[in-house]
């Protein structure tokens, strides 16, 4: 599993401007009390399983900067996108994937319908749709399930591999609209992460509050 504790956040939100955080998979909550850390205005984040997504919202109930959805990462970024303000940008950590078996409630196989088993897809279509032209900064989490490397943790073990051979690739991203409009790095520490990075930043970037 990777972490959102790799980056350091403050770079990006004065570079980028990003004022609000919205994570898929919520998990224990690790990616949100580290982010809770830092001075965005709002933390959003969506988790499928209702055990998990419940414990974490009783986590975070005092801190009234963050909110818990539990929903598909799809429908709460539907919901949510729409009535985040354009000039401010978002800062998404993409780590959303097999409902409930990083924490033995399921296995990776349990959820039958792929795109709520790995809606990254999915997620990186909404938001090109809906925060369009975006400028905001995509962390994803779990290169591996995607592609060979060498990767820290080494490669995706072949009990949650899911993807048949002709989907393991990053084709979805590598494509307009996002080609057109971020930079692109991997790096292969922990499970690989890759991150998109707008080209051309919001105009008060930097300055940005
Ligand atoms: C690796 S964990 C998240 C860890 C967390 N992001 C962190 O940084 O600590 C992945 C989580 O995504 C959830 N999940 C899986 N598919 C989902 C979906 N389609 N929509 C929302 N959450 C999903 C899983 O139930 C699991 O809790």
């Amino acid at each position: 599993m990777g972490t959102l504790r790799f980056f350091n956040l403050q770079p990006l939100m004065e570079t980028f401007g990003c004022r609000y955080l919205f994570e898929t998979g919520t998990g224990m909550g690790e990616g949100v009390r580290y982010a809770s850390f830092y001075q965005f205005d709002r933390i959003w984040s969506v988790e499928i399983h209702p055990d998990i997504a419940a414990t974490a919202r009783e986590r975070f109930a005092d801190n009234g900067r963050i909110e818990i959805l539990h929903e598909t990462s799809e429908q709460a970024l539907a919901r949510v996108l729409p009535g985040i303000d354009r000039e401010k940008a978002v800062l998404f950590w993409l780590d959303a994937h097999f409902p409930g078996a990083d924490f033995g409630l399921a296995s990776y196989r349990d959820e039958s319908d792929a795109d709520r088993r790995l809606p990254l897809q999915r997620e990186l279509e909404l938001i090109a749709k809906l925060r369009r032209p975006c400028r905001d900064v995509l962390l994803i989490d779990d290169l591996r399930i995607y592609e060979e490397g060498p990767f820290g943790e080494g490669p995706m073990p072949d009990f949650a591999q899911t993807l048949p051979p002709e989907l393991r690739n990053i084709d979805f991203v590598l494509r307009p609209p996002w080609s057109e409009s971020h930079d692109l790095q991997r790096f292969y520490e922990n499970t690989g992460y890759l991150v998109l990075t707008p080209r051309h930043p919001p105009p008060n970037a930097g300055a940005a509050r």
